[in-house]
């Protein structure tokens, strides 16, 4: 649609949808259909397994002890779906699989029908097996490597048999039964890419590969099924960050979009999935604009979306949403008037850091409201580049991106004047955003521009802007 006039475009629809060092909790299945085709270097992961028993059955005769009760949700095997997509969203074929021996067939099967393709084998030997029910649980995991060809020279191809105990202290840490030691998944990632690269692991469990892959200066891209193990996963690189060093994740170059029109008329150009939280001004509309906060919502996968509103709308549009099944909370309020931002979100995405829903005060300069004593924190006061009378205050607002959102997140903001985008521009994260005119187009320009000025960048060519509009 023409008025989507992108005034500030550098690959903004690749960038945005390639949502490095996060896991996303749910269905791999679901969630793999969104990363871009070819978009990841290498898999490598330890999907669901499917194990020998003497009846033949999964969970069979083991199926009372602890071990195998623990770990029966993830012994059913997995749909070959998985790796069909797997080798769509890989550069090319490129991946490490941990398997039982149950499941080699199930694998190699699979790539063997890829006729550019190498196919090895590595082992992981246990020095403490399981013994369950007076029988040795296999002692032996294999690691299916798959490659093509092409990729010979940068991959190493060499078989490892690696020779160590499980993790026991790290499975009861973190409550998981199939925990992968660091030193295996790093050795593995360190064959199959480079630093930089950017590594896929659909099940990620408590998210080993994701720490591993940090650790030797790689990406990752998690996902995993079960709430309670993606939350330990977020924790995990806590740790490691800390370990390392590390304040903040690096993500994608920055940038973003200014349109020019009807917020209901470009949010329909924007692609599913395209941002990562949105945030609705209700006060510009005529009243609460439930049918454009809709289509916001229909436009994420795992929706997420702070509206700001008058007090006397706070109850309408919280309750309107906690019977759609949305988790809300009142995360900011602000000055006399009592405007409020009514914080929206499904469960499913996991966000990193920053990222908390507990209620915060502004008084009406848009100053942090301070209880008066002598233990007042200081706060970090800064001002806005912009000239335009924005309707939130430029620190709340970003207070408001800052707690919500996390370094190359995109924020989608159809309204006003650059607010936001002059706010992700100093904060680090991507921005669609809307004017009505060419009068707050050019304030907006502005804005990104000084902003970018500020942090060092290169200012933007308003030059571009008007040669643009004609
Ligand atoms: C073998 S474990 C991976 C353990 C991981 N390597 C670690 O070190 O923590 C497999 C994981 O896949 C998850 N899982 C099973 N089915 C899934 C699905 N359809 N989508 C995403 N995750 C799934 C399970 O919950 C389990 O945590």
């Amino acid at each position: 649609m023409k008025s989507f006039k992108k005034i500030l475009v550098k690959n903004l629809k690749k960038a945005a949808k390639i949502l490095k060092n996060k896991v996303y909790q749910g269905d791999c299945q679901k969630i793999l259909k969104f990363i871009p085709t070819g978009s990841v270097k290498a898999v490598v992961m330890d999907g669901p397994y499917v194990l020998h028993t003497r009846k033949g059955k999964n969970t069979g005769c083991y199926a009372h002890t602890d071990y195998i009760q623990g770990i029966a949700s993830f012994c059913e095997g997995f749909s070959v779906d998985v790796l069909k997509e797997i080798v769509r969203i890989c550069e090319k074929i490129n991946g490490i699989f941990f398997c039982s021996a149950a499941q080699l067939d199930f694998y190699i099967s699979f790539f063997q029908q890829y006729d550019n393709v190498e196919i090895i084998l590595h082992t992981w030997q246990k020095t403490n097996p399981l013994c369950a029910k007076g029988t040795m649980l296999c002692d032996t995991e294999y690691m299916v490597q798959v490659v093509d060809k092409s990729l010979l020279d940068e991959v190493d191809t060499t078989p490892e048999h690696f020779i160590s105990p499980k993790y026991t202290k790290l499975k009861k840490k973190y409550g998981h039964g199939t925990i992968k030691p660091v030193e295996i998944m790093t050795k593995l990632i360190e064959k199959v890419s480079e630093p930089g690269d950017l590594i896929l692991d659909p099940f990620c469990g408590t998210n080993s590969t994701g720490v591993s892959a940090l650790m030797c200066g790689r990406d990752f891209i998690g996902c995993e099924l079960e709430e309670e193990y993606a939350k330990v996963s977020e924790q995990r690189i806590f740790e490691t960050m800390e370990e390392l060093g590390i304040e903040e994740l690096a993500h994608d170059e920055l940038c973003g979009s200014v349109a020019l029109g009807n917020a209901e008329e470009i949010l329909e150009t924007v692609e599913k999935d395209e941002f990562d939280i949105a945030f609705v001004d209700s006060t510009v509309f005529a009243g609460v604009p439930y049918t454009y906060i809709d289509s916001v919502i229909s436009k994420m996968t795992f929706p997420c979306v702070n509206i700001w509103v008058e007090e006397k709308n706070i109850i309408d549009v919280s309750m309107r949403y906690a019977r759609q099944g949305f988790i809300f909370d009142i995360v900011y309020s602000y000055g006399e008037k009592t405007m409020a931002m009514v914080h929206l979100r499904k469960p499913g995405k996991i966000f990193y850091g920053t990222y908390h829903t507990s209620r915060h005060f502004y008084v009406d300069d848009g100053m942090p409201f301070q209880p008066k004593s002598k233990k007042a924190k200081k706060v970090l006061v800064e001002q806005s580049v912009g000239s335009y009378e924005d309707n939130i205050p430029y620190m709340v607002m970003r207070n408001m991106v800052l707690n919500c959102t996390q370094i190359g997140d995109t924020v989608l903001a159809l309204t006003g004047g650059g607010l936001v985008a002059e706010i992700c521009t100093r904060t680090d994260r991507k921005f669609l955003c809307a004017v009505q005119d060419k009068e707050e187009l050019l304030c907006c320009a502005e804005r990104i521009s000084k902003a970018k000025a500020l942090k060092g960048g290169e200012a933007f060519d308003m030059n571009k802007v008007l040669t643009f509009q004609e």
